[in-house]
């Protein structure tokens, strides 16, 4: 074999990489400094109740709107924190809860930049089963609860 190509070959196996994905520029590699609880913490969270307040407080002018719909995309973007890294425990559920929390967090965001305050406060409602399924089975104090609850 010409050792061009054999070295090539080589590189792509120990890249453990698809071809197509060795002709595209490398990506740049990525490293975690948050766990699942600081990703809750510190964006999640703080992003979410800022959707969840326009039940409460119609947002005043577009500048605000604008505010409500970058926070909707940040709850989003903290799912896909969550599935990279260790903060993803590789099980199918809560890639799928992930997944639903993403589409609510956009879908609440695309009601935000119509100014639509029932889409917002409908997507929110869903958004919140969506986080509640994931901690049903994840935060191990709330499923520690359940599952005493389940043995009474
Ligand atoms: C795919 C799983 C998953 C999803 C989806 C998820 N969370 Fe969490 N959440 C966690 C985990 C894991 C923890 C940390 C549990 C622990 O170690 O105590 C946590 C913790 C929390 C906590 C408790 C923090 C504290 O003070 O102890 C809150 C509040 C929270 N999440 C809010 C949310 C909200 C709001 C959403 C939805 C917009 C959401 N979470 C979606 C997995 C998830």
């Amino acid at each position: 074999m010409n050792r061009m190509l054999f070295c090539g070959l080589a590189a792509l196996v120990l890249a453990g990489c698809s071809a197509r994905e060795a002709a595209a520029p490398a990506a740049p590699a990525l490293e975690s400094f948050a766990t699942a609880r600081q990703v809750m913490l510190g964006l999640t969270i703080p992003a979410t109740d800022v959707v969840w307040g326009v039940g409460n407080e119609t947002p005043a002018d577009d500048a605000a709107w604008e505010r409500v719909a970058a926070n909707a995309l940040m709850v989003a973007e903290s799912g896909n924190l969550l599935l990279t890294g260790s903060r993803n425990p590789q099980q199918a559920d809560w890639t799928e809860m992930t997944h639903e929390m993403i589409k609510y967090a956009r879908a609440a965001a695309e009601a935000a930049q119509k100014h639509d305050v029932d889409g917002v406060t409908e997507a929110g409602d869903e958004l919140y089963n969506a986080c509640d399924s994931c901690h049903n089975k994840y935060m191990p104090a709330k499923a520690a609860e359940l599952a005493g609850a389940a043995a009474e």
